[in-house]
C-alpha cells in the first residue's frame, strides 16, 4: 500500500490526480463565477462553488495525513540539490494552497455574515459567524488563487521537462505506472 521508489500506491496517484483537477476546475469556475453580475443563478453557482470547495478541503486534509505517514515520493534520476529542494518547496507550496484556498474561502463566506452549506445540507447558519478579521483574512482567496496558479504553472513545466528532457519516470510513475529500479 505505501509508495516505494519504483511505484506510487493508488492513493497517491488517486488522490493527487483527484485534487489537482478539482483545483484547476476550482480556479476557473471562482474566475468564471467572479466575472458575472450579481443575480440568483450566480447565487447558485456561488453555492456550488462552495460545496465542491468544503469537499476539498476534507480530500485535502485526507492527502496531507497520507503524505506525512508516506513521506514525499522519491525524486528520480540524477539532480543537484537545489533541485530537490526547489521540488519540494514547491510540492509544500500546492499541498498548503489545496487546504489554503478552501480555508480563506470559508472565512470570507462566514466572516461575512453568510452560512456554510454542504449541497444544501447546512453546515453553519446564516449570521452565526459574522466577524469583520475573519472575513478580511478570508479576502486573501484571490491572492492565494493567483499564486497558486503560477505554482501549478511551475508544477506542470517541471513534470512536462521530466517527461521530454530527462526522461526519467517521473510522469509514468504519476500515472500509476511501475518504473525499473
Ligand atoms: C479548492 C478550493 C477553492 C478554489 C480553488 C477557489 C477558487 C476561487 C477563485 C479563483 C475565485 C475568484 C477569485 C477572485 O475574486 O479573483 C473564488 C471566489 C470565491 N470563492 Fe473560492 N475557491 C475555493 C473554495 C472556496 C470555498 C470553500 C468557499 C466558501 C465556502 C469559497 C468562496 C468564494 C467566494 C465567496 C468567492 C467570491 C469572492 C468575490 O465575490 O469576490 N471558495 N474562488
Ligand atoms: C496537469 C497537471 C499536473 C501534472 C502533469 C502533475 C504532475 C505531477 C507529477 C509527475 C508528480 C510526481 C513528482 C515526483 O515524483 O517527484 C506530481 C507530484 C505532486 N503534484 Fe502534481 N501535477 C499536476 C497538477 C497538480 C496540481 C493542480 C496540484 C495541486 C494543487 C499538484 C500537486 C502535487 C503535489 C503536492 C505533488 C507531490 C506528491 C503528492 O503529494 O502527490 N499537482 N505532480
Amino acid at each position: 500500500m505505501k509508495d516505494t521508489r519504483e511505484e506510487l500506491s493508488t492513493l497517491t496517484v488517486g488522490l493527487h490526480w483527484l485534487v489537482a483537477a478539482a483545483i484547476i476546475g476550482m480556479l476557473a469556475f471562482g474566475l468564471y463565477i467572479d466575472s458575472l453580475e450579481r443575480s440568483p443563478e450566480r447565487g447558485a453557482l456561488m453555492d456550488l462553488h462552495k460545496s465542491i470547495g468544503v469537499t476539498i478541503l476534507a480530500l485535502a486534509c485526507l492527502r496531507i495525513l497520507w503524505r506525512w505517514r508516506n513521506g514525499m515520493p522519491v525524486m528520480l534520476g540524477r539532480a543537484p540539490r537545489w533541485h530537490k529542494v526547489a521540488a519540494h518547496a514547491v510540492h509544500g507550496l500546492l499541498l498548503l494552497a489545496t487546504v489554503l484556498m478552501p480555508l480563506t474561502g470559508i472565512m470570507m463566506s462566514l466572516g461575512g455574515g453568510h452560512g456554510l452549506a454542504l449541497f444544501g445540507l447546512t453546515l453553519v447558519a446564516e449570521g452565526a459567524a459574522k466577524q469583520a478579521t475573519i472575513a478580511a483574512i478570508g479576502e486573501s482567496h484571490g491572492t492565494i488563487a493567483w499564486i497558486l496558479i503560477g505554482v501549478i504553472a511551475l508544477h506542470v513545466a517541471a513534470a512536462l521537462k521530466h517527461q521530454v528532457i530527462d526522461r526519467d519516470g517521473t510522469l509514468r510513475r504519476m500515472l500509476g505506472r511501475r518504473i525499473a529500479g
